[in-house]
């Protein structure tokens, strides 16, 4: 049986469970994979730290040692943030690794870039976990829907907010309260400002972006606000206009093929489905010329949902590798002006 090595950089919420996953699930995988996915290591910050259920053999500090040394074939980068997180996926690819990244600040600032690294080197870039956890929507939005005309993404695509906003409008808690729980629960950015000032939401956005629209939208280029400023005041207001407050991202593009993406608090109708995504969860909504208005829900945020699309990237990675492919998620978007259809 092939076996194929996998380098996990980062064990913080998404990192152990997915560890824990490789480590106890390995036959499931392995039948599922066609290949044994066994792990050559494991980087973090503190390797002398005790993680339950993870051999302590496999811990290291030295991720780039990892990287470029443990003949790994996958590399999965959980570490996020913009440096080292670029420099270990260019040193993977450049060692001929496929990645796995949940990175969704790297990949709408530098996207590009890796991926014309990857594509160079003949390697898969996956990244499903990098927007909304569990739920799937880089795959519907590359490859179900490719055949379709996108024209709008919107929906609620980051769980701390719309747990803080619910807290704040179920139970009357402060924000601090609120974004405090929100920490404990594993849903919030190691550093909660990329998720209140909206910068996890726009990155996310972005990418949303670029894969419906054909398109490369950075990060930078969506307008953002945060949530720090609703009060309990306007969400006593929405409420008395049979409303809710809901942090929302939209990307939308008209018959002049120009690109608007934007992220915000927003009040919506409490009939209206986004009203109905409660705590971590997200939801998407997708509106395509022949497919009509699709919606997607689930869990957006934790170590378990946001496991389970790195694990599905994985088996994915690990079947191409098998089989000598590259599968079709070798690039962020496929842009329409320099891929027209039928030309690779
Ligand atoms: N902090 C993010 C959120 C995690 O709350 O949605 C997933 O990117």
């Amino acid at each position: 049986v092939k076996v194929l090595r996998v380098a996990l950089l980062g064990a913080g919420t998404v990192g152990r469970k997915v560890a824990t996953i490789l480590l106890e699930h390995a036959d499931d995988l392995a039948a599922k994979a066609g290949c044994r996915l066994e792990v050559s290591g494991i980087a973090v910050r503190d390797a002398t730290k005790p993680r339950a259920g993870i051999d302590p053999a496999l811990l290291t500090e030295d991720a780039a040692g990892l990287v470029a040394n443990s003949g790994a074939d996958i590399v999965i980068e959980l570490i996020g943030g913009l440096s080292p997180a670029k420099e270990l996926i260019v040193s993977a690819i450049e060692h001929g690794a496929s990645v796995i990244t949940a990175n969704k600040a790297l990949l709408a600032s530098h996207g590009d870039e890796i991926f014309a690294i990857a594509e160079r080197n003949g390697v898969d870039v996956y990244f499903e976990a990098a927007v909304a956890g569990a739920i799937p929507i880089v795959r519907p939005l590359r490859e179900s829907l490719v055949g379709d005309e996108i024209r709008a993404v919107m929906g609620v695509v980051n769980g701390t907010t719309n747990y803080i906003l619910d807290k704040m409008s179920t139970e009357h808690q402060d924000f601090n309260q609120a974004l405090a729980a929100a920490q404990d629960l594993g849903f919030a950015e190691a550093d909660p400002t990329a998720d209140v000032e909206g910068y996890d939401a726009a990155s996310k956005a972005a990418i949303l972006a670029s894969l419906a629209f054909h398109s490369s939208v950075p990060g930078s280029a969506v307008y953002r606000e945060g949530i720090t400023d609703v009060t309990p005041e306007d969400i006593e207001a929405a409420a008395a206009m049979d409303c809710v407050v809901k942090p929302l991202a939209i990307a939308r593009v008209d018959e002049q093929g120009r690109i608007e993406v934007r992220v915000h608090a927003a009040m919506v109708p409490l009939t209206h489905p986004l009203a109905m995504v409660h705590g971590p969860n997200n939801a998407l909504v997708v509106e395509a010329a022949n497919a009509g208005r699709l919606m997607f829900l689930g869990p957006g945020a934790g170590g378990s949902p946001t496991a389970s699309a790195v694990t599905g990237d994985l088996v994915t990675v690990a079947r191409n590798r098998v089989r000598g492919v590259v599968g079709p998620a070798h690039s962020l978007y496929q842009a329409l002006a320099t891929a027209p259809m039928g030309q690779t």
